[in-house]
C-alpha cells in the first residue's frame, strides 16, 4: 500500500507525550474521525460458538471447524480468511485438549508474528504508525513485568513453536510483548462484555486524556473512532486508556503502572469530580479522616481480592463477598462512593450470571445515577449500564421503565457508535417491539 496517511489527520510530536494524532479539520460530536481494521485480532475463548472466530460477528447459525470443533465461522469465506491464523491453534488444540491454555496475549502475539511473516507492505491498519514503531518502554520494565513477559515467551515456545518456524529471539519477543502491553486493545460488545484482543496501530497513535475527545467502538474487528467533543483544526485527538470512574490518584497510579506516564489532563489537574467520587456516608457526625483512610485501604484490597476470587470462587461465594464488603464499606462510604459502586457493579455481574434478574436490576438502579455524574457526557460505561437495565426491565415486563432506559442508551450510542451501527439498529428494534 502507498502511504497516503488519513484524511483530515496528521501524526505529530506531542510535547511531553511522544508521537500523537492531530486534527487538520473540524470534527462535530458524533462524526467518524477514522476507522482502522485490526492488524491482528483474537476472539476470546469464552465467546467461541457465539461469535465468528474471523470477523467477530455474533450469530446463532455459525458452523464449526471440522478438525478441532472449537472455532466457529459465519461461512466458508470467514473460515478460509482465518485459516492462516487458526492453523496455528487448530492442531495443538486437538492434541492438547484441556492442556491447551495460552493466555490471550500469547495468542495475539503468535498471530502478530505470523501476520508479519505474510505481509510485505504497509497495511491499512498502519497509515500513520507502523506496528514495528510501537513504544515499548523497555527501560522501565520491572521484575514483575519481566516475569510476565518471560512466561509469555515460554508459553509461545510451548504452544506455537511447532507451527511458527524459528520464532524471533528472546530480545525481540520481549520487545513485542512490551509493545502489545502498551499498545494493545480489548474488544467489547455493546454491554461491555469482553470479546477479544487486537492491535490497531493507527488507533494506538492517540495519546490518553481523562476527558477524551474521541471514543473507540468496534464493528466486528474494525475499530471506529468518533468525536465525543467538538474537535477544532490543530487540536490533539485524545482517547481514554482506562476506566474513568475512579478518582485522580487511582487513575494516575493505573496509567503510570501500565503506560508509564503521569497524566496532566484537566481532570487530573482540577480533580473536579474527586470529592463526589469519594462521598462518605451521610450521618450526624461525619467519619474521621483516619476512618476514611483505613476504609480506602480495605476497599482497594477487597477489589483486588475479588478480581482474583473470580477465577476460583462459586457465584454465590462471590455474591457474598460483594454483600459483605458493601456492608462494611457502607459504615463509612455513601452509596454513591465509587468503591461502593465498584462492588455493586461486580454484584450485578454475578446476579446476571446467576439469572437473578431482580437482584441485577436493583444493583443497576443504584449504579446508574452516580455513573452518569462521574463519567464524561458520552461514555460507553453509562450507555452499557442503561442498556443492561433497559433489557432487564423489559425482561421483567416493566415496559415504560425499559423503553426509557433503552432510549438513554441509544442517545449515547448514536454518538459513540454512530447512527448506522448494528448495535444501534438492534436497540431501536427492541424499543419498536414494545409499541
Ligand atoms: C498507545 S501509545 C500512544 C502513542 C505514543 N505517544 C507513541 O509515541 O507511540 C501510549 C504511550 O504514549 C504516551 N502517552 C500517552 N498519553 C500520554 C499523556 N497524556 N501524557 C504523556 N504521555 C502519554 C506514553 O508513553 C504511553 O505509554
Ligand atoms: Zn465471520
Ligand atoms: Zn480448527
Ligand atoms: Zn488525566
Amino acid at each position: 500500500m502507498k502511504n497516503e496517511g488519513i484524511e483530515g489527520m496528521e501524526r505529530f510530536e506531542s510535547p511531553g507525550r511522544g508521537r500523537g494524532l492531530r486534527a487538520l479539520r473540524h470534527f462535530a460530536v458524533g462524526e467518524l474521525v477514522f476507522a482502522c481494521p485490526a492488524y491482528s485480532s483474537v476472539l476470546t475463548v469464552n465467546e467461541r460458538g457465539a461469535h465468528c472466530e474471523h470477523c467477530f460477528t455474533r450469530r446463532e447459525d455459525l458452523f464449526k471447524c471440522g478438525k478441532c470443533k472449537q472455532a466457529y465461522y459465519c461461512n466458508v469465506d470467514c473460515q478460509r480468511g482465518d485459516w492462516p491464523m487458526h492453523k496455528l491453534e487448530c492442531v495443538s488444540m486437538c492434541a492438547l485438549g484441556e492442556n491447551w491454555c495460552p493466555s490471550e496475549t500469547v495468542r495475539l502475539v503468535a498471530r502478530i508474528i505470523m501476520k508479519q511473516r505474510v505481509t510485505t507492505e504497509r497495511t491499512m491498519s498502519e497509515r500513520l504508525l507502523l506496528l514495528t514503531e510501537f513504544e515499548a518502554h523497555l527501560d522501565k520494565t520491572d521484575g514483575e513485568k519481566d516475569e510476565m513477559n518471560q512466561s509469555g515467551i515460554a508459553a509461545l515456545h510451548h504452544f506455537y513453536s511447532r507451527h511458527i518456524s524459528d520464532l524471533p529471539d528472546d530480545q525481540a519477543l520481549t520487545e513485542l510483548f512490551a509493545q502489545v502491553n502498551c499498545n494493545g486493545f480489548t474488544i467489547e460488545d455493546e454491554e461491555l462484555s469482553h470479546l477479544g484482543s487486537a492491535v490497531f496501530p493507527d488507533v494506538a497513535l492517540m495519546n490518553h486524556s481523562c476527558s477524551p475527545n474521541v471514543i473507540v467502538t468496534y464493528k466486528g474487528t474494525v475499530a471506529e473512532v468518533r468525536a465525543v467533543q467538538e474537535i477544532n483544526p490543530g487540536e490533539e485527538i485524545f482517547n481514554s486508556y482506562i476506566d474513568l470512574l475512579y478518582p485522580t490518584e487511582d487513575r494516575k497510579e493505573r496509567l503510570l503502572e501500565s503506560y508509564f506516564f503521569v497524566c496532566q489532563c484537566t481532570e487530573c489537574t482540577t480533580k473536579s469530580k474527586d470529592k463526589a467520587k469519594m462521598a462518605p456516608r451521610k450521618q450526624s457526625s461525619p467519619p474521621k479522616p483516619e476512618e476514611i483512610q483505613s476504609m480506602l485501604h480495605y476497599a482497594k484490597n477487597v477489589i483486588e481480592e475479588f478480581r482474583r476470587a473470580k477465577h476460583y470462587k462459586t457465584p454465590s461465594e462471590l455474591l457474598e463477598m460483594c454483600e459483605l464488603s458493601l456492608e462494611k464499606m457502607g459504615t463509612v462510604f455513601g452509596d454513591t462512593n465509587v468503591y461502593m459502586l465498584h462492588m455493586m457493579y461486580q454484584a450485578m455481574g454475578v446476579c446476571l450470571y446467576m439469572q437473578d434478574w431482580d437482584g441485577a436490576m436493583s444493583y443497576g438502579e443504584k449504579i446508574i445515577q452516580p455513573y452518569s455524574l462521574y463519567y464524561p457526557a458520552y461514555s460507553l460505561n453509562v450507555a452499557s449500564m442503561y442498556l443492561k437495565l433497559g433489557r432487564l426491565y423489559l425482561g421483567l415486563e416493566k415496559k415504560t421503565q425499559g423503553v426509557k432506559a433503552l432510549k438513554k442508551a441509544l442517545a449515547i450510542m448514536e454518538v459513540a457508535h454512530g447512527k448506522d451501527h448494528h448495535y444501534v439498529a438492534e436497540v431501536k428494534n427492541e424499543i419498536v417491539e414494545q409499541k
